[in-house]
């Protein structure tokens, strides 16, 4: 049994307090430092961990990546100095879309970051929609972890009061397909994909021309991030080209970084549903709906671990 829920420093109030209350678990926050050259400090109160069969990490590792993933491998270490298994909630996983060798050389940072959570005594690993679960759930076996994700489409459309404003679901590029379904299954209408290609060396992104039966439809463009809007502003741009007439957004981690909001706003999005998957600071879209998603989350857990 699961007793005590560790909440590092990613993970908004709200939700690791709706999970914590859901499943009847106590809250433990941890003592952090950082010292003056930089390196951090962690410190679990040892009375609140001592005994537990099982804790429950959660963490987000958006902003300031490199630091979440730090104050995690910290938090591992000192929880299973106590407690025989330790299970992970990851609400953003991040480093997660270098997930190949798509130029020779590079490093692939989904495998670094996986392979960091193998040898300790994690052996679970929740995830809300990796960038690509297939390869989250190969480098996970590898370290002799068991993976679930968690698509939150269906669930965050519901909660925005959105299912019957929707006739049609489109995913930005092939990729994305499996979450298109997701959600395009759940209200019962009909979904499509479209190629986006991305040069692996300037970033820039193209997005083909494709006809799609939208005129005169409400779509829905569901992805896992919106980082620099580049993806979701094409998308948007043609799907108005081609006549639909309210085209909204459903994107699990609405990162929105550099001039996001103003590409988003220029190409005519006209929602953004997102869920509370990290926490947001200072980011003001009057387009966007903030989903909390512990509900979700605590029944996700409750399935993974049953004992
Ligand atoms: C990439 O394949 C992802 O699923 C997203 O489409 C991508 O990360 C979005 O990035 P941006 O908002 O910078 O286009």
């Amino acid at each position: 049994m699961v007793s005590v829920l560790v909440s590092l420093s990613g993970v908004p109030r709200e939700l690791a307090e709706g999970v914590a209350q859901r499943l009847g678990l106590r809250m433990v926050t941890t003592s952090r430092k950082v010292f003056p050259d930089g390196e951090q400090y962690l410190r679990l109160d040892p009375n609140a961990v001592r005994g537990s069969e099982r804790v429950l990490i959660l963490q987000s590792m958006f902003p300031e990546q490199d630091s979440k993933w730090v104050e995690l491998l910290l938090a591992i270490e000192a929880a299973c100095n106590y407690a025989s298994k330790v299970a992970l909630v990851i609400t953003y996983l991040a480093y997660a879309r270098q997930d190949r060798r798509f130029l020779d050389g590079e490093a692939v940072s989904l495998h670094a970051l996986i392979r960091s959570l193998g040898g300790w005594c994690v052996d679970k690993l929740i995830v809300i929609d990796a960038h690509k679960p297939e390869a989250v759930l190969e480098a996970a076996k590898e370290a002799g972890i068991e993976f679930v994700n968690v698509l939150p489409f269906s669930y965050m459309v519901r909660k925005a009061g959105m299912e019957s404003g929707i006739d049609f679901v489109l995913s930005p590029d092939r990729g994305a397909l499996h979450r298109a379904r997701e959600l395009a299954r759940s209200i019962g209408v009909g979904y499509d994909y479209l190629e986006k290609y991305r040069d692996r060396i300037t970033g820039e992104i193209r997005v083909e021309e494709k006809v799609l039966d939208v005129r005169g439809r409400r779509v829905a463009i569901v992805d896992d991030i919106v980082s620099t809007g580049g993806t979701l502003a094409k998308a948007v741009e043609l799907l108005k080209r081609l006549g639909a007439v309210r085209v909204i957004a459903v994107a699990s981690h609405a990162l929105l970084v550099g001039s996001a909001i103003e590409k988003l706003r220029g190409a005519g999005l006209d929602l953004l549903i997102t869920g509370n998957t990290f926490i947001r600071r200072q980011t003001v879209f009057e387009r966007m709906k903030v989903i909390d998603l512990s509900d979700l989350v605590a029944n996700v857990i409750a399935s993974a671990i049953k004992g």
